[in-house]
């Protein structure tokens, strides 16, 4: 019998990246998956590994969160299946490129995926819970950046939506001290992921390649951190120490020197889709 047995989990953007571990280490500790993300193939593959590794149940739900409506129907068929006892918020893109560049249609998209669908899910779980007597703990984690400590030239809006992920995930915490629902907020560096190639990034300078995790290490702390109750978790000690010195340094100095950490967009490779997904002919993301 695993820590989590007897619990249900959604997990969304659970198709790669750290979703997928996330989802992997739950299932290690014996949650039951609901797992959401658009590409149903890859969804299916896990949900059949976590099946058969450790004997727990798995759907799939596929679904579009950027879209208005999305989310809570997402709500409506996992929570179709039973009780949803964990909900981790993960899913979510950004694109590394001037604002400027950048279609105001995937703007918008990635709008309504980081920070919309993340808040109508954790409404729903909020609610469903508040009866929930305090000694049974349901868990809310909710993943935003490293991203969130400043403002970030060249992810501008990616960086915008994570502070409002960690500033929104922090308040909620504190709110349900004493109660049932333990929020936590999970703030990834650089992980090896397709987050990358979707940004049309990964032309990083030296130290943000340095402090690059893997993604089942990332997933790993993450769901420990979360366990223990603790609000908020930066990966990685560079990660860590960068987070401090920038929470006591000017927000004009932290800012310029995320433009030098970050180093330059790579025009040769902007990207025509959002993560997997095909964008209407003739959009090139511009
Ligand atoms: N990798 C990093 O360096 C890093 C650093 C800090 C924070 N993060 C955060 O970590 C989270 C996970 O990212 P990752 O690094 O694992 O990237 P990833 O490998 O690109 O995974 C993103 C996940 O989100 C899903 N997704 C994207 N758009 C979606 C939509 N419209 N509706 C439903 N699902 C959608 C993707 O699945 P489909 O394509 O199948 O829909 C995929 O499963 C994100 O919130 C990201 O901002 C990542």
């Amino acid at each position: 019998m695993g820590e989590l047995s007897g619990q249900r989990a959604l997990v969304t953007g659970a198709s790669g990246g750290i979703g997928a571990e996330i989802a992997r280490a739950l299932a290690r500790r014996g949650a039951a998956l609901v797992l959401c993300a658009r590409r149903g193939a890859e969804l299916e593959e896990l949900a059949a590994e976590l099946r058969k590794a450790h004997g727990v149940a798995a759907d799939v739900v596929v679904a579009d969160l950027s879209v208005p409506g999305a989310a809570m129907e997402l709500w409506g068929k996992a929570t179709a299946g039973g009780p949803v006892d964990i909900l981790v918020n993960n899913a979510g893109f950004g694109h590394f490129r001037p604002f400027g560049d950048i279609a105001l249609e995937r703007e918008t998209e990635m709008l309504r995926l980081n920070i919309i669908a993340l808040v109508e899910l954790s409404h729903a779980f909020v609610a469903a819970h508040r009866d929930r007597p305090p000694e049974q703990a349901a868990y809310l984690m909710n993943v935003a950046s490293i991203a969130a400590w400043q403002p970030v030239p060249h992810f501008a809006t990616y960086a915008a939506s994570k502070v409002f992920v960690r500033n929104f995930s922090e308040a909620l915490h504190l709110e349900q001290k004493g109660k049932a629902v333990r929020v936590h907020c999970l703030c990834p560096g650089g992980t090896h992921t397709e987050f990358h190639a979707t940004a049309g990034a990964g032309n990083y300078g030296k130290l943000a390649n340095a402090s690059m995790l893997s993604a089942a290490d990332v997933a790993e702390q993450g769901v420990r951190a979360m366990l223990r109750g603790k609000k908020t978790l930066v990966t990685g000690v560079l990660n860590k120490l960068s987070c401090f010195f920038t929470g006591m340094s000017p927000r004009g100095v932290t800012s310029r020197a995320s433009m030098f950490v970050m180093g330059k967009p790579r025009r040769d490779a902007l990207p025509a889709t959002t993560s997997s997904a095909k964008l209407p002919a003739g959009d090139k993301g511009t």
